[in-house]
């Protein structure tokens, strides 16, 4: 399995932080933002890693992360997001390098507590289709959300004004090879993006969604809220641990 970490956009909700640097180059505690979802790819056993970077200062991530030599890798790879098509539109962009393999894909700024080493093998084990994580939240509006019915997801709908459930879909999600044909037939949704949801749904549809509830703390660390957050986590319990 590969793994892809999708740092682009224009962080517009951290403004002026994001004004003259890439969300994921900010600092949380100790680290740059950035290193979080590496570990999480390297602490699951995922070291064929895919940065997709975009918008300003993306010359800072080679500066920055080199060949990953940081996590123990002797290789890292880099792509560019032109403009804002959003999260599946930059996933798209891996198509030829993921070549026939399955993909776990980490948003940029989500940060978890717990290594997810145990998900990867079961969704390995799965063999195809998509796997979800999910956690409890308290302000659900904020992303997409997942409604169960018995063991498995019934819809997600994203940033549902009356969510249906306090399940967020978090920005960690693994899928086989057929994602890259469906996002060839997506359409952009009203914020103009091609949105990661959609694909989801798609997956949901096919009745090959399987869904786990993560153990431990999770947030991202897109608002000025949850950066703060992020920070206070990492700092009073770590992050990406071991089990
Ligand atoms: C994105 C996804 C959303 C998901 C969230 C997790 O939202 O669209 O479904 O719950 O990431 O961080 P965005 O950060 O693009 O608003």
């Amino acid at each position: 399995m590969k793994g892809i970490i999708l740092a682009g956009g224009l962080g517009t909700r951290l403004f002026p932080l994001t004004k003259i640097t890439n969300k994921h180059l900010l600092p949380v505690y100790d680290r740059p933002m950035i290193y979080y979802p590496i570990e999480s790819l390297v602490n699951a056993g995922i070291d064929d890693i895919m940065i997709v970077t975009g918008g300003k200062k993306s010359g800072d991530f080679l500066s920055l992360l080199g060949n990953g030599s940081d996590f123990g890798l002797k290789h890292l790879n880099y792509t560019y997001q032109e403009g804002e098509g959003g999260i599946a539109d930059a996933l798209g962009l891996c198509e030829h390098w993921a070549a026939d393999d399955s993909i776990c894909v980490i948003l940029g700024d989500n940060l978890i507590e717990r290594n997810i080493r145990k998900a990867v093998g079961d969704f390995r084990e799965q063999g195809a289709g998509a796997k979800i994580m999910l956690k409890e939240v308290h302000d659900p509006q904020r992303f997409g959300v997942a409604t169960l019915e018995g063991e498995k997801v019934k819809g997600i709908v994203e940033k549902p004004k009356e969510p249906e459930s306090n399940l967020a879909v978090i920005g960690i999600y693994m899928y086989d090879n057929r994602v890259f044909d469906v996002i060839k037939t997506l359409e952009p949704s009203e914020r103009g993006e091609l949105e990661i949801t959609d694909v989801n749904n798609w997956y949901i549809n096919d009745d090959s969604m399987t869904f786990e509830v993560i153990d431990g703390w999770w947030t991202d660390a897109g608002t000025f809220e949850s950066l703060h957050r992020s920070a206070s986590l990492v700092a009073d319990t770590g992050a990406n641990k071991l089990d």
